[in-house]
């Protein structure tokens, strides 16, 4: 126990099956209407000259993992936010076969996540207290590594936040380069942001178009890791829309309330460009933003118009509010130019993708098992939630156009998810490539343990974890 700490946390299995549990006064807890459930918290006044207490449930000791201990130091910092400097001894309840690093990075993630609060715009901000946690653990040097890297990762996840939060007006497709520059002079990345003009000449006609209704230029942002002696390179595309009017086939008010959260595909891939070198991240990442706001001004596109990607694709634009997909058509043949061994974009793809799978988790899809499965897995280990939709080629020709290559809408009602997923497939040729549609998961309306309400960075621990354990994708493509 630190001396000077204002309190300490103990972490108490639900079956009492670790120290604290097996010490603390369980008639005391059981009368309080403690019973140990994951996140459930139980403050115990100092007495006989000992230390303030907050006991912290953790479920039963079978089922602690990582996303356990990260709810655990979630609900930690969230119950202690009064206090400055708080004590804990989380790991008492880590299963002894779990790296500590690991353990220890779960925790920092938790913490940090919980104490985060978005108060650039409040007069009178009501943050976390909390400044300091000291953590007491064995196997102090693995702790500290993973409390380390927790902690960086939950400061590019914070970024992530602080970008989807950040109103329209207060962040521009220009803005959004500033800052990606910034990140890039920091963190020694590459860095090339394509104005209006350079973005006509490389003949990104999707983002140009969606550009159109708008008074804001557009931008397109490449940011570049590149490691010595990479293992691999990956290409990271995220959908950048700094403010969804819908264009000319407009939102109602209330659907536009949220959208400056349409950026937060981009958010995600810059925050986690963010993080690579100081993790020594061993593949070789470049992020593909396109950036701009969709807005119905007098030369915005029409229903009807044909616009040409990057790779010669022409689209009709049925509606204008199914302008991500446009963007991001652009993105992905840069991309895809570029020859990496796999590609992940996320977008803030289709409101179908909400009404599927709701606000909590993300649609995945890809032309790659392989590929998808390593997306999978990292997404289970950051405990973001991810469900596989298909791409069923029997659908894709409802995307073909009367008068273009294809068009940007499928049926009315049908599958909107998937066939905005097959659009992007069109441009991505052979490359092994998974598309997360997180229309849902960017933005929670309440905090929950880790997630704080409003923009919630997600994505952006699964691509870190995706990144950090990269393998090859097999050149065996699977479709659909
Ligand atoms: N940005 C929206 C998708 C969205 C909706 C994200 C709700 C988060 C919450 C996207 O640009 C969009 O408007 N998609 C349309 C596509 C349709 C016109 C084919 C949609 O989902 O309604
Ligand atoms: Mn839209
Ligand atoms: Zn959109």
């Amino acid at each position: 126990m630190p001396e000077d700490a204002d309190a300490f946390a103990v972490p108490v299995c639900s079956d009492r099956l670790n120290d604290f549990g097996r010490e603390l006064d369980w008639t005391f807890l059981a009368r309080q209407g403690f019973e140990g459930k994951v996140g459930e918290t139980q403050w115990i006044a100092a007495h006989d000259g000992g230390p303030t207490m907050l006991v912290v449930g953790a479920g039963p000791k079978a089922k602690v993992d990582a996303a356990v201990l990260r709810d655990v130091a979630a609900a930690t910092a969230r119950a202690a936010r009064r206090l400055s400097w708080l004590g804990g001894a989380l790991l008492d309840v880590a299963p002894s076969r779990m790296d500590k690093a690991g353990a220890a990075q779960a925790v920092a993630e938790g913490f940090a996540l919980a104490a985060y609060s978005y108060d650039r715009f409040k007069t009178d901000p009501e943050p976390s207290h909390l400044e300091r946690f000291t953590l007491v653990a064995g196997g102090p040097r693995r702790a500290r590594a993973g409390l380390d890297r927790g902690a960086r990762i939950a400061e590019a996840v914070a970024l992530a936040r602080d970008l989807v939060n950040a109103p329209a007006g207060a962040l521009t497709p220009r803005d959004l380069a500033q800052v990606a520059i910034e990140v890039a002079e920091r963190e020694g990345l590459g860095v090339s942001v394509l104005d209006e003009v350079d973005i006509e000449s490389a003949g990104l006609g999707g983002l140009l178009g969606v550009n159109q209704g708008s008074d804001e230029p557009p931008r397109f942002i490449e940011l570049t890791y590149a490691p010595a002696d990479p293992v691999g390179s990956v290409a990271l595309v995220g959908k950048g829309i700094t403010f969804d009017s819908g264009g000319l086939s407009l939102k109602t008010a209330d659907g536009m309330m949220t959208m400056k959260t349409d950026m937060s595909g981009a958010a995600a891939v810059v925050a986690t460009l963010s993080v690579l070198s100081a993790l020594g991240v061993a593949v070789e990442v470049s992020a593909y933003v396109p950036a701009t706001e969709n807005m119905p001004g007098g030369r915005a596109i029409k229903p009807g118009d044909v616009l040409r990607i990057r790779n010669g694709t022409t689209v009709e634009v049925l509606n204008t509010d199914a302008e991500g997909r446009l963007v991001l058509a652009d993105a992905l043949s840069l991309a895809v130019e570029a020859k990496p061994h796999a590609i992940v974009d996320l977008a803030t793809l289709t409101g179908a993708c909400v009404v599927a799978l709701g606000k909590q988790v993300a649609g995945v899809m890809g032309n790659h098992d392989g590929w998808i499965a390593q997306v999978e897995a990292a997404a289970a280990r950051a405990d973001e939630p991810v469900w596989r939709l298909p791409l069923p080629a029997e659908y894709r020709s409802q995307l073909d156009s009367e008068v273009a290559d294809l068009k940007n809408i499928g049926a009315p009602g049908q599958a909107g998810a998937l066939t905005a997923g097959l659009f992007l497939q069109a441009f991505v040729g052979d490359v092994p490539w998974v598309h997360l549609d997180i229309a849902g998961p960017a933005r929670a309306e309440a905090d929950d343990g880790w997630i704080s309400r409003g923009g919630t960075g997600f994505g952006v621990r699964t691509l870190v974890e995706l990144l950090c354990s990269f393998e090859r994708p097999q050149p065996a493509k699977v479709a659909g």
